[in-house]
């Protein structure tokens, strides 16, 4: 059982799909591990590390590899050096990519997308976009505040007093609930929002203040999948006019909304920003998937009218080696459940929940329902 572990190919990805720790128990569980030279260095791992924790190292990697561990999907270029029926396992953004899919089916890939596993206890702990929402929410609150040109928490001082500033946390997943903490912890005022009624007691727990409208639609926007629906358009109206109000008096706000397969709704319209207080920021989480806020732009931070707007791509991956650790331990627990732990070796359970929820390829066909290629009747 060979498991390789590449470099990423993609500009702005410093992430990482394995840790010395992680190829220290791949190696206890019968495996060889081979790493890409230098694809730890963005996430502060030098290959020394991973050569003392027992992996070997190579130029390219993927070639006689059963498994292949990425953080992104791979590549035209890297699917045409991986093996006939190895194993790739990422976060693959499948949803719009189609043509992406069908070449790892092409290629006779079997590939996971660690961003489809069932949110159930079982898979807690291989729950990338949670691992990685929780970075980001920290991080978006940390790049606001550095963008921000006041102090965050009250301040009594001899030569007068600080404000607290007052942050509003838009969309309470994962997110949000550690961008709500993170605000607190610096001393901010916090009020928070979703369409989801059982984020009410999840912010108030923070100790944040939460502001819906709390009408019949609000208590039945959520999904048995425990997600956002899409609201319909007067819920959309009645909630902007209540948002409109309190975006007013806002200092900093962070949108961190979605819906998943769906471009992110849109929550702060260019008014909404005009209405700011000079020297206001917002950080907008959505950005790559359409963002949250109008007049964001991805990768870039621009001044609009009285507020700045934050639109870092990758949130994640400005927290490299800890959205590293994190991803690796996500991988590690979902591998982990493919191995035969008396034979070492691979032994897929085709039958598993997390197996038949995550697959998007296998034998030459796209296999998941979600993406299967739509036949004519
Ligand atoms: P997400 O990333 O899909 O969306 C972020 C937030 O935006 C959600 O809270 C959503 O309700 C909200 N949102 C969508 N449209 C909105 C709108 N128009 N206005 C305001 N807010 C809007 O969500 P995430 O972080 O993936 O969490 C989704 C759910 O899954 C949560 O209930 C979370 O607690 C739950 N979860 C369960 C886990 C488990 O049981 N293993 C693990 C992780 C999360």
């Amino acid at each position: 059982m060979r498991i390789a572990v590449a470099r990423e190919t993609e500009a702005n990805e410093p992430r990482v799909a394995a840790t010395p720790e992680t190829v220290k128990k791949f190696k206890a569980l019968g495996a060889e591990v081979v790493i890409a030279r230098g694809a730890g260095i963005a996430s502060g791992i030098p290959d020394a590390e991973y050569e003392a924790a027992g992996a070997t190292l190579a130029d390219q990697v993927g070639g006689d590899a059963d498994m292949v561990l990425k953080v992104r999907r791979p590549s035209a270029g890297e699917i045409a050096s991986y093996k006939k029926g190895a194993i790739v396992v990422a976060i693959m953004d499948p949803y719009g990519n189609d043509a992406a899919l069908k070449a790892m089916a092409d290629a006779g890939l079997t590939s996971f997308a660690m961003e489809l596993m069932p949110r159930i206890t079982r898979a807690q702990s291989m729950d990338v976009l949670s691992s990685q929402a929780n970075l980001a929410g920290y991080r978006a609150v940390i790049d606001g505040a550095a963008e921000y040109g006041r102090a965050m928490p009250m301040m009594m001082t001899a030569a007068g007093t600080v404000p607290a500033a007052r942050a509003f946390i838009m969309g309470v997943g994962v997110a949000g609930l550690q961008a709500i903490a993170t605000a607190k912890r610096l001393g901010a005022v916090v009020t928070a929002t979703d369409v989801r009624p059982a984020t009410k007691e999840q912010v108030e727990s923070l100790g944040a203040k939460f502001l819906a409208v709390e009408d019949e639609e609000f208590k039945n926007a959520q999904t048995a999948g425990g997600y956002a629906k899409e609201m319909s358009k007067e819920y959309q109206a009645k909630q902007a006019a209540l948002v409109a109000e309190h975006i007013k008096k806002q200092d900093i706000v962070i949108t961190t909304a979605l819906i998943p397969g769906r471009p992110a709704p849109r929550l702060v319209t260019a008014e909404m920003v005009a209405s700011m207080k000079p020297g206001s920021v917002i950080v907008d989480l959505a950005v790559e998937r359409g963002g949250n806020v109008e007049g964001a732009v991805p990768g870039q931070v621009v001044q609009v009218g009285p507020a700045k707007i934050v639109g870092h791509l990758n949130v994640p991956g400005r927290l490299a080696a800890s959205a590293s650790a994190l991803y690796a331990k996500n991988l590690l627990t979902f591998i982990d459940t493919m191995i035969d732990k008396k034979e070492h070796k691979l032994a897929i359970n085709w039958d598993d929940e997390l197996i038949k929820a995550t697959m998007l390829t296998r034998d030459g066909a796209v296999v998941h329902p979600n993406f299967m290629p739509k036949t004519a009747a």
